[in-house]
């Protein structure tokens, strides 16, 4: 037999699924990473940790299932994009913690840029202004680390995204795949590189960055385990890849730490829609394939902290405490990172408005649940806007798809069917095929005649709901610019 190592590097976890070569899943092994808060909307995470957990997970999982490493036929790596770090070339140490994407910390730094770069920018690099992407991350370490600061003066540093960093550990290459490179804002759409001119208005280097390869590497990458690395891949990017929407206009949402919409927009980067991000999806052999997102930055992030401050004991209390009652006129805007799409607002805050004595904790609950379903709406909305159709059907995946409430509320509120796949590691199986593609050892015909089984879930005309996403989005008005700076 043999099999396909799929890394998932996502921001709160990290694993390792082994798929045999039918793209059955064998098993996985899944380790948690710390998140480090320094700072009101600083958010970190320790890079050494975060690749020696993964390297456990692969290796235990291979272990547990008693294969070896050359019944590998090859790795599929996919991440949580933007996060940067930063390691000398030389001792392969991290010079700093890697800054993760939520990281609101460069929002000044933007600043310092006039308006006309930033027209550039998003006519470049087809994404906004905004301290999400990292490039500014970056600029910061430069300007705030010594360690990094001298590394660079004394052509030392390298820097990539996750999937560089573990491509690094795993085979001393410093590369990145172009879906993530599409998330750094210094790379080109266009010519699928890195922008010169971006480079010199940031003041960043090139030698630092990455060689930028295909997502589906052809030769592959040697690791010193042996398997190479045949597929590296954007993790949002990668679960469209995994829902097969191969057709323009197919759309999927990933409901995770985010939620990130993506639609496939074919091979020619689709004109900047205010609010929606274009990214490219993949590219395999000579053709890249574009991507049109929204993405909303706190879902699984907001649930997760209902637990903390002891909301709910288990993430089904979300379901079973709001099934049977509404908000009871709570509105919730879960921007704890900020506003992403479409509103792009980093000085945003978190906002619970409509408390009255009356308010129940079941009230509070719901309303978190239809908070996310609003927020996907209005990405949804924005994109019929962009290609001027009517979304029939979105492919969802996730954890909080599970939450059948939620995809009964966020079906009514989008008018449209929503697929649930049975199968729900969608984003690994995205690296998986992306590793099969490098590989040769399938095609993108051979992945669409697969089939796929799930529940279809139908939109039920609720015009309560439609009134109340109006409401709502007065409540996202009031929680803008919240943070003086
Ligand atoms: O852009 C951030 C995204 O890649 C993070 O994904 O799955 O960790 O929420 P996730």
């Amino acid at each position: 037999m043999s099999y396909y190592l799929a890394i998932d590097e996502g921001t709160s976890s990290t694993r390792t699924l082994l798929f045999n070569e039918n793209f059955k899943l064998v098993d996985y092994v899944q380790k948690e990473i710390n998140m480090y808060y320094p700072h009101p909307g600083w958010v970190e995470q320790d890079a050494e940790e975060l690749y020696q957990k993964t390297e456990e997970t692969m290796i235990e999982v291979l272990e547990k299932n008693n294969v070896s490493w050359n019944e590998i036929i090859g790795i599929g790596i996919t991440n949580q994009r933007e996060t940067i770090v930063a390691w000398d070339k030389n001792t392969g140490k991290p010079l700093y913690n890697a800054i993760v994407w939520q990281c609101r910390r460069t929002a000044d730094i933007l600043n310092r840029f006039p308006v006309s770069f930033w027209t550039e920018v998003r006519r470049k690099t087809g994404l906004v202004k905004d301290p999400y992407f990292s490039g500014s991350k970056i600029l910061w370490l430069i300007e705030n680390v010594d360690e990094v600061k001298n590394a660079y003066d004394n052509g030392n540093l390298k820097v990539g995204t996750i999937e560089s960093w573990l491509a690094f550990k795993l085979s001393g290459k410093h590369v990145s795949d172009v879906s993530n490179a599409s998330r750094t804002q210094l790379m080109n759409i266009h010519t699928l590189d890195w922008d010169d001119e971006i480079l010199k208005t940031f003041g960043i280097k090139k030698e630092i960055l990455p060689e930028i390869v295909n997502t589906a590497i052809e030769n592959g990458i040697e690791t010193k385990f042996g398997p190479k690395i045949y597929g590296m891949i954007g993790d949002q990017q990668s679960a469209l890849f995994g829902q097969r929407a191969f057709e323009v206009g197919d759309a999927k949402c990933t409901y995770g730490t985010g939620a990130f919409v993506l639609m496939n927009s074919g091979s020619t980067p689709p004109k900047p829609h205010p609010g929606l991000l274009t990214s490219v999806g993949w590219k395999i052999n000579e053709e890249a394939i574009y991507s049109l997102e929204g993405s909303i930055f706190t879902v699984g992030a907001f649930f997760k902290w209902l637990k903390d401050i002891k909301m709910i004991d288990e993430y089904e209390d979300l379901e079973n405490y709001s099934r049977n009652t509404d908000n009871g006129g709570i509105y919730i805007v879960p921007a704890l990172s900020g506003l992403g799409s479409p509103y792009w607002d980093s000085d945003a805050r978190g906002l619970i408005i409509g408390l009255t004595r009356a308010t129940k904790k079941e009230n509070i609950i719901r309303a978190a649940l239809e908070s996310v379903a609003f927020s996907v709406r209005e990405v949804i909305d924005s994109m019929q806007e962009a290609v001027w159709t009517k979304i029939k059907k979105m492919n969802v995946d996730g954890g909080a798809t599970k939450n059948r409430l939620l995809m009964e509320i966020q079906s009514d509120l989008i008018n449209a069917e929503i697929f649930v796949p049975e199968f729900q590691e969608i984003t690994a199986l995205g690296a998986a095929f992306m590793a099969a593609i490098g590989s040769k050892n399938i095609s993108i015909n051979d992945i669409k005649n697969l089939h796929f089984s799930g529940i279809k879930i139908m939109p039920n005309n609720s015009d309560k709901i439609e009134k109340e996403y109006y409401i709502w989005k007065e409540a996202v008005l009031r929680s803008r610019g919240w943070i003086k700076s």
